[in-house]
């Protein structure tokens, strides 16, 4: 294997609106040396998950959908109750954390917002890590295989039950890594999350693509899933080339009808799903690489 390439990581020191600047070098960031950075054993991101995050592509150096991330870690960190966060000190953060990478063809990058310390003053912990990439386009080829597992709550829980904190992308990943594990146990790649009372959602770190004839369709944004910004950027894509996109409330029997299935994020692009639940789903590889090349070109 060959050694990656150092990551860079950008320690955001002003990550709230309004803090004071600190003179004319305070810039609300600093890059650090990403071996000397440490966090402290009472942040309570470590001792409670207490905290939100994004994880932003970066292809060609170009940081994707930065400013639809921006907006989703504001909407997440308000669902949290966390103090309103300074975006143009992360948007540069960001920026100078992937502008200091070895240049790499992917890199993904971690941006990390913790409630701070346990008895603190309510400042958060804030930084911006970028490494490179797994290769997406192993996935984005080979496809990957998907179970459905029920995620124990209703398709309605974001409105019936908001402190649940459906919908925000919070730290506490742990559920989200377990089922990964008991996909595993199953022989199968990846999660497909179903509602309690039936109805597709999303992936673990993903969102649900599905084609219906010419027709694209994501699950509502309603179902306490997360607003996907590779999804967007995928139905943008799609919308230019008049391509019909809808969102809809999708019931599982309704998904395995698809005339194709697709995973997209941030930090995988794009991978077909070729099997659910172990039945075959039909695979387009010239569509899976027309999509991907659109999602590789966003610059936004
Ligand atoms: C639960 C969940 N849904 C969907 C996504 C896809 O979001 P994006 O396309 O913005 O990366 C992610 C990304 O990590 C996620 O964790």
């Amino acid at each position: 294997m060959t050694a990656q390439p150092p990551a860079t990581v950008a320690v955001v020191d002003r990550p709230m609106r309004g803090m004071p600047v600190q003179g004319p070098s305070d810039v609300g960031y600093r890059l650090v040396d990403p071996d000397l950075v440490t966090i402290h054993v009472t942040d309570l991101g470590v001792t409670r998950g207490d905290g939100v995050f994004e994880g932003l592509g970066v292809v060609d150096g170009a940081v994707q959908a930065l400013e639809p991330h921006l907006l989703r870690l504001a909407r997440s960190a308000a669902m949290l109750d966390l103090p309103e966060l300074d975006l143009d000190v992360f948007r540069a953060a960001c920026l100078a954390s992937a502008a200091a990478h070895e240049p790499a063809p992917f890199l993904l990058q971690k941006l990390v917002v913790t409630r701070g310390l346990e008895g603190g003053d309510g400042t958060p912990t804030a930084w911006v890590r970028t490494a490179v990439m797994d290769d997406p386009a192993i996935e984005r080829r080979d496809g990957i295989s998907v179970v459905s597992l029920d995620r124990g709550y209703r398709h309605d829980v974001a409105e019936t039950s908001p402190w649940l904190l459906q919908g925000a992308k919070t730290l506490s990943y742990a559920v989200n890594k377990s089922v990964l594990r008991e996909a595993a146990r199953r022989g199968a790649d990846d999660v497909l999350f179903v509602s309690s009372d039936g109805y597709a959602l999303e992936g673990p770190s993903a969102s649900l693509l599905a084609r219906f004839g010419d027709r694209y369709t994501t699950p509502r944004l309603d179902l306490g899933i997360l607003a996907g910004t590779t999804q967007a950027a995928a139905f943008e894509a799609l919308e230019r080339q008049g391509v019909t996109v809808e969102y809809a409330l999708l019931t599982l029997d309704r998904v395995r009808e698809a005339d194709a299935l697709w995973l997209v994020s941030s930090g995988r692009q794009i991978a077909p799903v070729t099997t659910l639940d172990g039945v075959s789903v039909p695979v387009d590889g010239a569509e899976t690489e027309r999509l991907g090349e659109a999602l590789v070109g966003r610059r936004r």
